[in-house]
């Protein structure tokens, strides 16, 4: 007999299935009972398969006063997320064969759900040999280096590709350092106001440094994917070069779709990241989503002290897994948004355009991930009740109607009503 059997499922645009689960995967879809050892009566609820979150800040090793593998990935299960990519911006980075390793056996002991990583590219002689560990994408924050040091490494990366069977995919943090410093410069010596930070890091970097990648894209050949895209403008820039044929992708997160600059005056530092919250005018929307690849949380953890200083001391980052899902099943259930966006951008393309196989659909053959929804369950954000260390949230207050109510990895519960119980996340990858 096998494993488990999900009863009464409602699969987006289907209707009610039974879906048969054995060894972690799904065996069998049907429209009638399936005999298990286990069955869990779902009672006509939607089930979604796992959501993937390509952009997580999981500070594991280095930072775990802030967050870890374990805290990280609690926080991923109560938001509906079976898989996270993590960013390398750990202590060490995660740019080299050794901490690499290092970090997926720190994975492999801690997470709850699966994962993979990112690696850093800004260590050249590296690069080569991270390869065959199969990161989910190299990963530059344009912030940081000049062009000269980038396009040696966009170089670098691209005959890579060339050698290697995976496609090489590049996340890039794309926000140009010169006009970052050089602005940030004149609004440190003149503003102390946390508002202030809008400016220091204009929406002129953002484009600016978009229209380099694309650039990149258009010369050597390599899969680009920009992280937290924060502009219009930038947004139909990726847009116009994907509909030319570029391979180049985008992600959005939720603070940039739903928040603006005026979040600053309610929320002041707790409200600062990178790229930074923009003006209503400027902004990205939710009518604007259908232009992008995939949502990515940028799940970015730190302390409240840590968050409490002034707006230029304070570190940039808003933790994101706990509240996405609610936020935007409150906007299906306002009919401004569609379970298949959601399958779009938070399940199939995240799989997609970061190789990650027999996850993102529900399907015989894959991973049994699902997320299952109570779409007339109400509830107002509180950061209080995070499982991440980070209580704090730019959407703290929000009511919501919609949340996740069960969290499935490989056929095992790992969330339920909220309780989340434990299991062992693996890499990816492997
Ligand atoms: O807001 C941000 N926080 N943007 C980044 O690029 C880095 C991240 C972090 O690691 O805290
Ligand atoms: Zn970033
Ligand atoms: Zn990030």
């Amino acid at each position: 007999m096998i494993d488990l059997c999900l009863l009464n499922c409602k699969i987006v645009g289907n209707n009610e299935y039974s879906i048969g689960i054995n060894n972690g995967k799904i065996i069998s879809i049907k429209r009638n009972t399936i005999q298990a050892e286990k069955t869990i009566d779902i009672k006509g609820k939607i089930v979604l398969p796992g959501l993937i979150d390509a952009h997580v800040h999981m500070r594991d090793p280095g930072f775990t006063y802030k967050e870890d593998f374990s805290s990280g990935t609690a926080a991923a299960a109560a938001g509906g997320f079976t898989t996270v990519l993590d960013m390398p911006n750990t202590k060490p980075q995660t740019n080299t064969v050794k901490t690499f390793k290092n970090k997926i056996r720190i994975g492999e002991n801690k997470c709850l759900v699966d994962f993979g990583l990112h690696a850093g590219a800004d260590n050249p002689e590296q690069i080569k040999k991270l390869a065959p560990l199969k990161p989910s994408s190299f990963k530059i924050f344009m912030d940081l280096f000049d062009d000269n040091f980038l396009m040696n490494i966009f170089n670098i990366l691209s005959n890579l590709e060339k050698i290697n069977d995976n496609k090489t995919v590049i996340s890039l943090h794309a926000e140009d350092k010169e006009i970052v410093n050089q602005y940030t410069n004149i609004m440190k010596s003149k503003n102390s106001d946390p508002i202030a930070y809008v400016n220091a890091r204009p929406a002129l970097a953002e484009e600016v440094a978009v229209s380099k990648a694309i650039e990149i894209a258009k010369k050597l050949d390599l899969n680009i994917h920009i992280c937290h895209v924060s502009t219009k403008k930038s947004l139909n820039l990726i847009k116009k070069a994907k509909l030319d044929g570029y391979n180049i992708t985008s992600e959005v997160t939720p603070h940039h779709l739903f928040l603006d600059s005026s979040y600053f005056e309610k929320f002041g530092t707790f409200t600062k990241t990178n790229p930074p919250l923009r003006t209503k005018l400027s902004k990205i929307n939710i009518m604007d989503i259908y232009k992008t690849d995939i949502i990515g949380t940028d799940h970015a953890p730190h302390t409240i002290t840590e968050k409490e200083k002034n707006i230029w001391d304070a570190p940039p980052g808003i933790p994101g897994l706990e509240t996405i899902l609610p936020l935007l099943l409150t906007e299906i259930n306002r009919g401004n948004f569609t379970f298949n966006e959601i399958l779009r951008l938070l399940c199939k393309n995240p799989a997609h355009i970061f190789n990650i196989k027999n996850k993102g659909f529900i399907q015989e053959g894959m991973d049994a991930d699902f997320v299952i929804v109570d779409m007339k369950k109400e509830g107002i954000i509180n950061p209080e009740k995070f499982h991440s260390k980070a209580h704090y949230s730019p959407f703290d207050g929000f009511k919501v109607k919609g949340m996740p109510i069960m969290t499935i990895l490989r056929g095992n519960i790992v969330m339920d009503q909220g309780k989340i119980l434990e299991d062992h996340g693996k890499y990816v990858y492997c």
